[in-house]
């Protein structure tokens, strides 16, 4: 199928909204949906950024729509998908990406309480409550792909965790729940499952703690760039996954096939 910019792309005709769009993983996802055709609406709580992010897309002749939006507040999201409804009138894929682990995290004991609330409202708040008003626009449009960033966390142990594990146990259990509740409209929903992903602000973590760099060393290939996870993004949100639903695709380079 040829795009508005006249070129062919495996996400040519779709309406696509990323969340966390402004950086890392949500960022390279936008570039790599823009280039593969999709007109994209890029949500992010830092505005500015978001909107250059759109702006420079948009002179490389995709069709944007930068939308500020804090996933952690309901009036937020819904203000953000109207804007969506207004302009491209449905939805055929929700990325679910804004989100992510902090050097505040700990185990149940010593975390802060007010950290744990944090990252379930981040990642597990903001996936449901972005899946609650981008399913109606999906309806609207006959079907569509959610795709719902997940983590190894959500399968494995890891030491001093325990907010950032329970949150994208969440997400992982609340995707498959979606997917088995709306197979029958043809909205899908999967999950993508890295380890480590070389994004800014792993590549912090890795610089500041110790265990960071030791989980890394057990990615048998190296870890993903943002790149790359944009890759996988691209195949769910696509028709080439058209009968995917309810799974959880490891990218971690080898770490949890290996004992
Ligand atoms: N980077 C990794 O190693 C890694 C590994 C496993 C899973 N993940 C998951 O991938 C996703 C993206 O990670 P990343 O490393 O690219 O993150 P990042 O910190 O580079 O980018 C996150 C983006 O989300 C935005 N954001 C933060 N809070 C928000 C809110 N309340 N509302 C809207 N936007 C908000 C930020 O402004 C930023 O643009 C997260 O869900 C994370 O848990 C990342």
């Amino acid at each position: 199928m040829m795009t508005e910019a006249g070129k062919a792309g495996r996400l040519a005709g779709k309406i696509a909204l990323i969340t966390g769009a402004a950086a890392g993983i949500g960022r390279a996802s936008a570039v790599r949906f823009a280039a593969e055709g999709a007109a994209v609406a890029l949500a992010d709580i830092d505005g500015p950024r978001v909107q250059q992010l759109a702006d420079s897309l948009r002179e490389s002749g995709a069709s944007c729509l930068a939308l500020p939006m804090d996933v952690t507040d309901e009036a937020s999201v819904a203000a953000a998908f109207e804007r969506l409804h207004a302009e491209y009138g449905r939805l055929d894929v929700l990325m679910n990406n804004a989100g992510g682990s902090s050097m505040n995290d700990r185990n149940v004991v010593d975390i802060e309480i007010e950290e744990f609330w944090r990252a379930i409202r981040v990642d597990l708040f903001g996936t449901f409550v972005c899946c609650r008003h981008a399913i109606p626009l999906m309806r609207l449009a006959g079907g569509g792909s959610i795709i719902n960033m997940g983590s190894i966390s959500a399968h494995r142990g890891l030491v001093g965790r325990d907010a950032y594990t329970a949150a994208k146990g969440g997400v992982t259990a609340l995707s498959r729940s979606l997917a088995v509740e709306f197979a029958a409209e043809g909205i899908r929903s999967n999950i993508i499952a890295p380890g480590a992903v070389s994004s800014e602000r792993m590549e912090r973590f890795i610089r500041e703690d110790e265990r960071v760099r030791n989980a890394v060393s057990r990615h048998l290939l190296g870890l993903p760039a943002p790149e790359e996870v944009a890759a996988t993004a691209v195949f769910l949100a696509s028709d080439e996954s058209a009968h995917m639903t309810g799974a959880v695709l490891a990218l971690d380079g080898g770490r949890s096939a290996a004992a």
